[in-house]
C-alpha cells in the first residue's frame, strides 16, 4: 500500500510589498535582495490574519464532506504559535467543521516541524489505512524592520491532506535525519521577532543538507542522477539554489542544466511571498508540481526540510498519475490578484500585529477578503470569523 500527499493547498494573505522598492527604503541595491537574496516581493500579513487563520485559509478550499469525515488526525506545525498551552489545531479543528474524535496537536521545531507532522501522518495513514491526516505548516516569518533578516520575513500556510493511494505524491520511507543542539536561530518566549545569526545560519543548513543527502546516497545505494528534481526549505530562495549547487558537479552538465531549471520551478512562488517557515518546503513543492510542464508521472523527487536549532531530513517522493488534480491549481492566478502596498503600509501592518499581545482590542479586519480572520481579543482570548 502506498501513502503519502494526497492533496496541497496554500493560504497567505491578499497583500505584498516589492522587494525592490524595500531595498530601496532601505539603501540597499534592488539586486541584492532580487538576486543575491533571491526575492521578488513579500507577503504582508496584516493584522486580521494570525498562525490560526492562515491554517484554516489553507485547507478548506481543499477538503471535501468525505475527506472531513475520514480525518481523524490533525498536526498543526508553527514556530509562531498564538499559545504557549493551547494548540493552534483545536482551533483550527473548530474552523475547518472536523470531527470532535480528531487528535488535535501543535508540534514545534523551528521552519522542520510540518516534516516531523507529515511523517507522523504517514505512519499514522500505515496503521489505519481507511482514515486520512492533515497536516498544515502555519507560521509568520518575522526578524524585526532594518534588520537583516528583514528581506528573509513573509508568511502563509500550507495544507496537506495524507492518505493512502494518493493522488500527488506517494512517500518512500527512506528518511535521513540529522539533529543536534546547534545556536543558529532561535525566538525566546518573551519575543515576538527572532533572533539569528543569519551567516551562520546559512553554513549550517548546507552542512545538513550536504550530510543527510549523502548519508540517503549511502543508504539507498542512490546517486543525484535518480531524481528529477530537488525541493527545498526556502528561507530565502537563493539558500535552496546554494544547497543545489553544492551537489550538482556530481552529476552530468546535461542533467545539472535539467536540475537548474527546475528549481526554477520550486522557487517560483517562495520568490513571491517569502520564508513561510515551516511551510516553504511544501510551498516549494507545490510550485514545481503547479509550474513545471516537464514532470511527469513516476519520477522521484527528493525533499529536504531543514529547521534551526537544528534538524534538517532528507526523503523521498514519487509522482502520481493523476498529480495535477490533488493540487492548488489556481494558485499562480490568486497570487497575481493580490494588492501592493508600500514600505509605510507594510510596516504600519508589521507594528500593529504587535498590539495583540498587549491587550484586548478589536482589529480592522473588514477589507480582508480571506474566509477565516481574527478580529481581536476578548478576555485575552483570541476572536475567529468565519466570513462565509
Ligand atoms: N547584486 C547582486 N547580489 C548582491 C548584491 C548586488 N548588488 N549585493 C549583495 N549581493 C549578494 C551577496 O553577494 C550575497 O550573496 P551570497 O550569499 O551568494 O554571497 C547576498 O546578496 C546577500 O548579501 P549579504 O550576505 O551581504 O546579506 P546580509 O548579510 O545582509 O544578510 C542573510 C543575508 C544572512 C541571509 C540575512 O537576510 C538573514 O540573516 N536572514 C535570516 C536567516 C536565514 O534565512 N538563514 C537561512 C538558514 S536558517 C533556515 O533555513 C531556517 C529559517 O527558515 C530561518
Amino acid at each position: 500500500m502506498q501513502v503519502g500527499i494526497d492533496k496541497l493547498h496554500f493560504a497567505t494573505s491578499h497583500l505584498y510589498v516589492d522587494m525592490a522598492e524595500l531595498a530601496n527604503a532601505r539603501q540597499q541595491a534592488p539586486d541584492k535582495y532580487l538576486i543575491g537574496i533571491g526575492q521578488s516581493q513579500m507577503a504582508v500579513i496584516p493584522p486580521s490574519q494570525d498562525t490560526v487563520t492562515l491554517a484554516a485559509n489553507a485547507a478548506y478550499p481543499m477538503l471535501t464532506a468525505a475527506d472531513v469525515d475520514a480525518i481523524d488526525l490533525l498536526v498543526v506545525a508553527t514556530e509562531s504559535g498564538i499559545d504557549n498551552s493551547k494548540a493552534a489545531a483545536i482551533y483550527v479543528a473548530r474552523l475547518l467543521g472536523l470531527s470532535k474524535r480528531v487528535r488535535t496537536i501543535e508540534m514545534k521545531e523551528a521552519c522542520y516541524a510540518a516534516t516531523a507532522g507529515l511523517q507522523l501522518a504517514a505512519d499514522h495513514v500505515r496503521v489505519h489505512p481507511t482514515k486520512k491526516a492533515l497536516v498544515i505548516g502555519s507560521d509568520i516569518a518575522r526578524y524585526g524592520l532594518n534588520t537583516a533578516g528583514e528581506p528573509t520575513q513573509g508568511g502563509g500556510a500550507v495544507a496537506m491532506l495524507i492518505s493512502a493511494d494518493p493522488q500527488v505524491l506517494a512517500l518512500n520511507d527512506d528518511s535521513v535525519v540529522l539533529s543536534e543542539d546547534v545556536m543558529d536561530f532561535w525566538r525566546p518566549l518573551y519575543r515576538t521577532e527572532a533572533l539569528v545569526d543569519g551567516k551562520y545560519s546559512s553554513n549550517i543548513y548546507i552542512d545538513y543538507f550536504q550530510d543527510v543527502f549523502k548519508g540517503y546516497l549511502a543508504e539507498q545505494h542512490a546517486d543525484l542522477a535518480d531524481f528529477a528534481a530537488l525541493a527545498f526549505h526556502l528561507p530565502y530562495t537563493k539558500m535552496g539554489l546554494k544547497a543545489l549547487r553544492s551537489v550538482l558537479p556530481t552529476t552530468t552538465p546535461e542533467h545539472q542544466e535539467q536540475l537548474l531549471a527546475h528549481f526554477e520551478h520550486v522557487r517560483q512562488f517562495s520568490r513571491q511571498v517569502g520564508n513561510l517557515y515551516t511551510g516553504s518546503l511544501y510551498l516549494g513543492l507545490l510550485s514545481l508540481l503547479v509550474t513545471d510542464p516537464e514532470l511527469k508521472a513516476g519520477d522521484l523527487i527528493g525533499l529536504f526540510s531543514y529547521g534551526s536549532g537544528a534538524e534538517g531530513e532528507f526523503y523521498t517522493g514519487r509522482l502520481q498519475p493523476n498529480y495535477q488534480q490533488g493540487l492548488d491549481l489556481a494558485l499562480p492566478q490568486r497570487l497575481a490578484r493580490r494588492q501592493r502596498v508600500s514600505v509605510a503600509e507594510y510596516e504600519a501592518c508589521f507594528n500593529q500585529q504587535l498590539q495583540w499581545i498587549a491587550a484586548d482590542q478589536t482589529i480592522d479586519y473588514q477589507h480582508d477578503p480571506q474566509r477565516f480572520v481574527l478580529t481581536g481579543q476578548i478576555n485575552e482570548q483570541r476572536q475567529y470569523l468565519d466570513q462565509q
